[in-house]
């Protein structure tokens, strides 16, 4: 084959996958930021805390805490939000029984995906409090290191 020839196929070739990979990728980002953010939250509660929490938000008794009417879900959000941030280990009685475990902090989730999956929380397992903000988040995140 003639150079040039072989040249000018790998040149289309190459502009053929960037079309094909910036749309991809186009598609991928407005995939997760699609759709209510409800059904966002669910998704990160359950890849990140249902395998404590339980699906039905229930916890596992004295072990880890359930996420009904209980008053972290319900109370104050910056709260709620630094449990989310920061985890929490603390020897508390919630809702009748005992719980002195550890949850790691889960920062590496980004603002929106707390937010998202906090008002899964506090909107589920008949819960029914007000929505989080990403915004709340990122209050928290910049004040709430101490
Ligand atoms: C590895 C297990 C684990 C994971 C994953 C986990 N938690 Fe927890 N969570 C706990 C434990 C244990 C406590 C109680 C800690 C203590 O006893 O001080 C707790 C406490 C809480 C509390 C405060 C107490 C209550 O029940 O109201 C909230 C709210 C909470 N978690 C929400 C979440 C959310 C939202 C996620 C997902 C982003 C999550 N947790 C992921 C184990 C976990």
């Amino acid at each position: 084959m003639n150079i040039k020839i072989t040249g000018l196929l790998l040149a289309s070739f190459i502009l053929l996958f960037n079309a094909l990979d910036a749309k991809t990728k186009k598609r991928a980002a407005h995939k997760t930021t699609a759709g209510t953010s409800m059904a966002r939250g669910q998704i990160v509660y359950t890849n990140v805390c249902l395998a404590c929490h339980m699906a039905d938000g229930g916890g596992v008794p004295n072990m880890n805490p359930p996420l009904i009417n209980t008053t972290y879900v319900l109370g104050n959000k910056a709260a709620l939000i630094k449990i989310v941030l920061h985890g929490f280990k603390e020897d508390v009685e919630i809702n009748g029984k005992t719980y002195s475990n550890t949850m790691a902090p889960h920062d590496n989730l980004n603002d929106r995906q707390i937010a998202d999956v906090l008002t899964y929380v506090r909107r589920s397992f008949g819960n029914k409090a007000s929505a989080v903000k990403a915004t709340d988040v990122s209050k928290e995140r910049t004040v709430g290191i101490k």
